[in-house]
């Protein structure tokens, strides 16, 4: 299975351009790697020089990146929700749906949802690959999207309870035997155990280092340690937790003993301020090849 690497922090610290860096350093390493945009507002078609899409493009032998086009999984989602609506309540058939799908493209909720499915389709088309980068967008849309899994599960484990005490009001049988087998035969009840079970999994891989690395991006100024002080807070509130940090824009002079010491724990990786754009392969790898060292996943 691949290494899942994601990028976080603040707006504008270099998620972007250190997933970017970290997917072309892979990459000549020799790692098979994938570098997936998942920010709404994109940022890695002008850090190549390519105009990208949903379709994996070729940067070298062992890199290729796409960005996710949101809007296309919120209708994927939307459609998937739809006719699970209608296989699994078919008593509900009655409601215009269509019109309450219109309105829920606009939820609160949705984008964080679409992301979700399209991430679970892209470790699964790529599972062969040894990485798999993932540019994210800033921090507010980044932690719903992780914390998903467990806000998804305190609901569905609620509804599930709701569930099964209606099945025993009405006296229903939900199970039966079938050899050795027990077969669920409440629709919803089944539907709903699914659910848990898709979250359940997708919560353990994001807490688990091995599987997942979250790589935490900050810069020298105040505002972008106190955001991700914040951050490494709010993530541990759901047992996740930062892999390494990636302290970008430095410049000589700076003193990084706080920073250090702060972050003891966790991975470090320095990359200085580039004195022009680091835009391009060529402007990537020359950037590489100036830095002393990189850490490795
Ligand atoms: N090490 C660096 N040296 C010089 N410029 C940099 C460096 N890292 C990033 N930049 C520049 O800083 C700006 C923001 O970088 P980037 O787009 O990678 O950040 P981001 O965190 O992805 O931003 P957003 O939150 O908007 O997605 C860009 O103009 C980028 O070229
Ligand atoms: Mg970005």
């Amino acid at each position: 299975m691949a290494k899942n690497i994601f990028f976080l922090g603040k707006g504008g610290v270099g998620k972007s351009t250190s997933s970017a860096l970290t997917a072309l350093h892979l990459s000549q390493q020799g790692f098979n790697t994938r570098l997936v945009s998942m920010d709404p507002a994109h940022n890695q078609s002008d850090i190549f020089n390519q105009k990208f899409s949903e379709k994996f493009a070729k940067i070298n032998e062992n890199l290729a990146v796409k960005e996710v086009e949101i809007n296309k999984w919120v209708q994927t989602y939307l459609k998937d929700m739809q006719s699970q609506v209608k296989r699994t309540y078919s008593y509900l058939t009655a409601f215009n749906l269509e019109s309450y799908l219109d309105i829920l493209k606009f939820s609160p909720g949705i984008e964080e949802y679409a992301l979700l499915l399209a991430y679970q389709a892209i470790r699964n088309e790529e599972a062969n690959a040894d990485y798999i980068i993932f540019d994210m967008p800033p921090t507010a849309l980044t932690l719903k999207f992780l914390t998903l899994p467990d806000i998804s599960l305190t609901w569905l484990e609620n509804l599930l309870k709701l569930r099964l005490k209606i099945l025993e009001k009405k006296e229903i049988i939900s199970r039966v035997k079938l050899g050795k087998k027990e077969i669920e035969t409440d629709k919803i009840k089944r539907k709903l155990l699914q659910q848990i079970e898709t979250y359940r999994q997708l919560q353990k891989i994001f807490r688990d280092p091995n599987q997942t690395l979250l790589n935490l991006v900050l810069n020298t100024d105040k505002l972008s340690f106190s955001e991700s002080q914040l951050i490494v807070n709010n993530l541990k509130a759901y047992d996740m937790r930062i892999s390494n940090i990636f302290l970008n824009k430095y410049y000589e002079g700076f003193d990084i003993k706080p920073i250090r010491q702060q972050y003891a724990d966790y991975g470090f990786q320095i990359l200085p301020q580039s004195d022009t754009p680091l835009l391009g392969v060529p402007k990537l790898s020359a950037y590489l090849m100036q830095i002393d060292s990189f850490i490795s996943f």
